[in-house]
């Protein structure tokens, strides 16, 4: 079933694209649903993505890749989540990748999130993906344990050769935690992201799509 949601929230989520847009990939499972969708639309859309998976399926599939770093902007971009809150704040990172995937959505004018209806939860709970930077990784971790418990994940490093942890404490506050895990120097991203920053969520429910819009109006 929740592939099924999967590949419905990321068909109705292609169809918000439009011609001549610039369009950010995310990463993961959904997203790989995604990206045939928007190639079979057939539209003239160039692409940035945010792993090295995403983009062997973006270029598999016919769509058009520029590098990130020459992109200031982009129309929209999508990608998946672990889990959404009422209030509209994320958790992102399951596959490691949400420092790249928060770069991109912020420089998107619109963020649409798409997951199948289990990834809807009445609060956020740990884990919360965290990616470290190696120099000092021993002291940053410490400085992470006097908030809560955290855990290296079994993973390779990110693209840009972050150690990837978990956080596994309490999430009761997520604005507060994630303002004090981007206080610990050596933290480079965490995976909570806040409501202002998603545009929608295209939620997969049996065979229908529902549009969300928890942060209220968003971007
Ligand atoms: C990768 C992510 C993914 O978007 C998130 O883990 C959801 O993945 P999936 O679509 O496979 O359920 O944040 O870093």
């Amino acid at each position: 079933m929740a592939d099924h949601e999967k590949r419905v929230a990321a068909r109705a989520a292609a169809e918000l694209v439009e011609d001549k847009m610039s369009v950010g990939l995310g990463t993961g499972t959904t997203v790989a649903y995604f990206v045939p969708a928007l190639a079979a639309r057939r539209l003239d859309v160039r692409c940035a993505v945010t792993s090295p998976h995403t983009e062997t399926l973006a270029r598999g599939a016919g769509l058009r890749v520029e590098r990130f770093s020459t992109v200031d902007r982009l129309d929209i971009a999508v990608d998946g989540a672990d889990e959404v809150a009422p209030d509209g704040w994320l958790v992102k990172g399951g596959g490691g990748a949400h420092t790249r995937e928060k770069l991109v959505a912020s420089a998107a004018d619109r963020f649409v999130v798409i997951v199948d209806s289990s990834k809807l939860v009445h609060a956020l709970r740990p884990p919360v993906p965290l990616e470290l930077l190696a120099f000092g990784l021993a002291s940053t971790v410490r400085r992470i344990e006097a908030i809560g418990p955290v855990r290296r994940r079994d993973a390779a490093r990110s693209p840009d050769r972050g150690v990837i942890y978990d956080y596994l404490g309490a999430v009761d506050d997520p604005r507060r935690l994630a303002d004090a895990l981007c206080g610990i120097p050596g933290v480079v991203e965490h995976g909570l992201f806040p409501p202002e920053m998603v545009t929608e969520v295209v939620v997969g429910r049996g065979g229908s799509a529902e549009r969300l819009r928890p942060g209220g109006d968003g971007r």
